[in-house]
Parts: structure tokens; sequence; C-alpha cells
């Protein structure tokens, strides 16, 4: 079992300082369930704003509200000790101007307690990262297939096929490392920029979907332990079926309470 023993919280410096040392792993989390467990196994958690898709059943990530993320980000601070945590910025929250972007982080950072935020966006958002980093917000930024960014990419295609499209997402990566992003996010992308993205940034890269090229993998949580439902991307390895052994303890509660073999007991409160 590959646990960790830090007594402190994982740190955006020492994040960084994992690159070329040890692979870095990350699970998104929106619960303090959720978060308590993945606590021990993983370097930071992602409060992911596909929440929206795995935990509210909405079409899409555009429909989530800063509210939504700071009280899912606030539950998994209060629940973990030793990941850093890092939120998702929803869509609509820093697009605007660098000012709206800067005032909404600060929100985030403030209300929850997190380390660091995550954007979505490519050179043309590398002058917000820019902003915020100079005033002390930490920026994961987010490249490639940007969910947040389905109805001008028409779904969410894996990007950088073509020497074209592969070039542009390098200018990416090189305009938010200049601005100060802390790591990349490498969504949807073809192993081979990949490599030559985690070969020249001097910031480690994350992967999902994106070839072990990169220098740490993340994985939403729901879809590794199958409950992630139809819409579970192809690249995405399942490693248990918790989904099944969710529906066999209903099916024995239910069969415990419609038999009148519920509750036993030992399991009323105040019987030992
Ligand atoms: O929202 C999310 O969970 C993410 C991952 C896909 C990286 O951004």
């Amino acid at each position: 079992m590959s646990t960790h023993s830090r007594t402190t919280r994982l740190t955006v410096p020492q994040l960084v300082a994992m690159k070329g040392q040890q692979k870095i792993v990350s699970l998104t989390a929106y619960s303090s369930a959720f978060a308590r467990l993945l606590d021990p196994f993983v370097d930071f958690i992602l409060i992911g704003d596909s929440t929206a898709m795995v935990g509210y059943g909405r079409a899409s990530t555009l429909d989530m509200s800063l509210e939504e993320i700071i009280g899912h980000t606030r539950a998994v601070v209060a629940s973990t000790r030793q990941a850093c945590v890092i939120a998702d910025m929803p869509f609509g929250s820093y697009q605007e101007s660098p000012q709206q972007a800067y005032r909404n982080c600060a929100q985030v950072l403030a209300r929850t307690g997190c380390d660091a935020l995550k954007l979505e966006g490519g050179q043309a958002l590398a002058g917000t990262v820019e902003f915020l980093v100079q005033r002390g917000i930490p920026v994961m930024a987010h490249i490639g297939l940007m969910p947040q960014y389905v109805n001008a990419m028409g779904g969410f295609k894996a990007q950088g096929l073509s020497d074209s499209g592969a070039s542009l997402i390098e200018q990416d990566a090189r305009a938010h490392l200049d601005a100060g992003a802390f790591s990349l996010l490498l969504e949807g992308v073809a192993e081979g920029v990949a490599r030559r993205i985690s070969g020249f940034s001097p910031m480690p890269t994350i992967g999902i979907g994106a070839s072990p090229a990169c220098d740490g993998q993340v994985l939403v949580t729901e879809d590794l332990l199958g409950l992630g439902g139809s819409r579970v991307p192809r690249f995405v390895k399942q490693y248990a079926d918790v989904g099944a052994l969710i529906s066999q303890a209903c099916e024995a509660f239910a069969h415990e309470v419609r038999s009148g073999q519920f509750p036993e007991p030992r399991h009323c409160y105040g019987v030992s």
C-alpha cells in the first residue's frame, strides 16, 4: 500500500519540488468522506468542477457556482491533514478580467483555506495568471482539453493531434510558465505533446488522459471506483467496483427492512 506519513499538509513549493524526484499522485474529491479516505494516498486533492457532472448529474461543468466550489472545498480542507488542496475556479468566475479573477480567487482562498487554484485557459489567460501570481495566488494552469470550453471545442475531444494543434498547446504551456503558473495540468493531449511540455517545463505537469509522460497523474475518483455512470472517459482504468458494493449493501438493508429483520438489537443506539 503506497501511503505517505506527512505530519503537516504538503505545500505548493513542496509539490513543485517533487518534479524529477517522484511522480505526483492526485484524485478529485468534493465530500468529507472521500477526502478523508484519499488523504493518506495522494499528494494533492483537486476539488474539480467535474463535480457538476459526477456529483450533481449536470450535462457539463459550466453550471458550477463559486458558492458550490467554496462549500465543497471547505469540506475537503476540514477533513484532510496531509494532501495539498487545490480548487477549480468555476466557469465565468475569472475570465472577465484579472481584477474579477483576483476578487473571486481571493475569496475562495480566504474562505476555504485551500492551497492553490486551478484555472482553464490558453495563452489569452496568461495575463490573468500573471496578475494573480504577482498578488500571492498560486495558479495551476489547465490546458489541452478544457471542459469549460466544451461549446467552443464542439465536445469533449482530445487536443493537439495535428502539428498546428500541438504547437498551440505548447505555446499555451510556455505562456503560463512565463506568467508564473506553478504547475500545468494537461488534459486529453497526445503523448508527444505531453512529453515535450514535461521536458521543457521546470514546473510539474499533471496529466489526465495525457499519457504517462507527465510528472504526475490525476483522475476523477468516481471514474476509477466504478461510480462514474455512462460518461467515464475511455482512457480511465477502473480500479474497483464500489458501485456494486453500494448496490449490495442497499439491497441487504432493503431486504432487512421489508422482512422485519431490522433493526437488529446490537445495532440499536445505546445498546453495546
Ligand atoms: O474538474 C476536474 O475534475 C478536472 C479534472 C478533469 C482534472 O479538472
